[in-house]
C-alpha cells in the first residue's frame, strides 16, 4: 500500500522504497502541499485500465528543490511528473526541452522523462479550455475574462491562454500587482484584439471590473482549505455570471462555487480542470488517448 505521500528525502534513498511498490512507481505528481491531490485517484485507475505496469504517486516537495527532484525521479527510472503549486515556474527553468506552447503560457505542469531528458508541456491551458467549453456552453474567444490570481503559474496560463484564444477582454488581478508587468506584455503582444486591463485587487475595484466581464476565474488557492476568506466578495456575484475555481476540495464544492450557484451563476470546478489537464498529461507521457471516461469515473461517481 503506498504512502499518502513521499517525501525529497524518499526520492534520496529511493532503493530502500522502490521494492515496495507493486506495480513500481513510475508517475508523480509534486507539490507543496500535496496531500489534497486527486491526480493519483484518476492516472492510477487509468493505468490499469490501459495495462501499464506503473503507479502514480503524490510527493512533497519543497521550493527550491524541483530540479534535484527531477533528476531523481529521471535516475530512477520514472516516465512523468505533474507539477501542481507552487512549482509551475521552478519546473519551466530546468527542463532540457520545453514545447512551444508551454513557453508561451509561461509554465510547466507536466514533464516527460525521455532517455533521461525532462520536456516540459502545459496541459492547464487547453484543459482550462475544454473544461470551460463544455461547462458554459461557450467559447473563451466569447467571453470578457478576469482572472484573479494571474500572477501564479496556473493564473498565468490560463490568461495567456484566453488571449491566444483572442478573448475580446482580460483582466488580469494579483495580490502581488508587480508580478502582472511582463504578463500584461506578453498578452498584448499574443493578441492586439485583445483589451487587456490590469486590476488592483481591492474590493471596490473588483465591483466595477466584475460589472464588465462574463467569466471569472479564480486562479488563487484561496479555497483550498475550510476557512479560507474567499477571493472577493461574493455579493459582487450575479448569475448572468460564469464563475471559473480553479481550486477543488476533498468533499464538496468550495465556497467561491457555492455562492456562485446560490445566485444563479453558472460554475466550473477544480475537479474538472484536473481531469482534462490529467487527461492531456498522460497523452504526453504515452503518446495516445488516455481512457477519459475511466479518469472521469474515478474522479466523479462516488462508489
Ligand atoms: N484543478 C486543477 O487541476 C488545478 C490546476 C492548476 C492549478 N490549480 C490550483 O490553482 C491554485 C494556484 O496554483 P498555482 O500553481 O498557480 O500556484 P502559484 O504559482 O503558487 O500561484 C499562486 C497564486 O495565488 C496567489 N495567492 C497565493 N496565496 C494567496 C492569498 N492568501 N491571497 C491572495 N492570493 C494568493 C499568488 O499571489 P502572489 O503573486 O501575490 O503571491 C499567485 O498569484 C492552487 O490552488 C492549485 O491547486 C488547480
Amino acid at each position: 500500500m503506498p504512502k499518502p505521500f513521499y517525501t525529497l528525502d524518499d526520492l534520496r534513498h529511493w532503493d530502500d522504497l522502490s521494492g515496495t511498490f507493486e506495480p513500481p512507481a513510475k508517475l508523480a505528481v509534486i507539490g507543496d502541499p500535496i496531500a489534497h491531490s486527486k491526480s493519483p485517484q484518476m492516472h492510477n485507475p487509468a493505468l490499469v485500465a490501459q495495462g501499464i505496469a506503473a503507479q502514480y504517486i503524490r510527493v512533497q516537495i519543497p521550493t527550491g528543490c524541483v530540479r534535484e527532484s527531477l533528476q531523481l525521479f529521471a535516475q530512477h527510472g520514472f516516465l512523468g511528473v505533474n507539477c501542481t503549486i507552487p512549482h509551475k515556474f521552478e519546473a519551466l527553468s530546468v527542463m532540457d526541452t520545453t514545447d512551444h506552447l508551454a513557453m508561451q503560457l509561461g509554465a510547466v505542469n507536466t514533464v516527460a522523462i525521455r532517455n533521461g531528458k525532462l520536456i516540459g508541456y502545459n496541459t492547464d491551458g487547453p484543459g482550462f479550455l475544454r473544461s470551460a467549453a463544455e461547462a458554459f456552453g461557450k467559447e473563451v474567444h466569447e467571453l470578457r475574462v478576469l482572472v484573479i490570481g494571474a500572477g501564479g503559474g496556473a493564473g498565468r496560463a490560463v490568461a495567456m491562454q484566453c488571449a491566444i484564444e483572442k478573448c475580446p477582454e482580460l483582466v488580469l488581478v494579483n495580490r502581488t500587482f508587480d508580478k502582472l508587468h511582463d504578463l500584461v506584455i506578453a498578452c498584448h503582444l499574443t493578441s492586439s484584439s485583445t483589451k487587456v486591463i490590469l486590476g488592483e485587487w481591492s474590493n471596490e475595484k473588483l465591483k466595477s471590473l466584475l460589472g464588465n466581464v462574463d467569466l471569472v476565474v479564480n486562479a488563487t488557492p484561496l479555497g483550498m482549505n475550510q476557512g479560507d476568506n474567499l477571493p472577493f466578495d461574493p455579493r459582487l456575484l450575479t448569475n448572468r455570471h460564469l464563475v471559473y475555481d480553479m481550486v477543488y476540495r476533498g468533499e464538496g464544492d468550495t465556497s467561491l462555487i457555492e455562492a456562485a450557484k446560490s445566485v444563479g451563476a453558472k460554475t466550473c470546478s477544480g475537479l474538472a480542470l484536473l481531469l482534462h489537464q490529467g487527461a492531456l498529461s498522460f497523452q504526453h507521457w504515452f503518446g495516445s488517448p488516455a481512457p477519459f471516461e475511466v479518469m472521469k469515473k474515478a474522479l466523479f461517481v462516488k462508489d
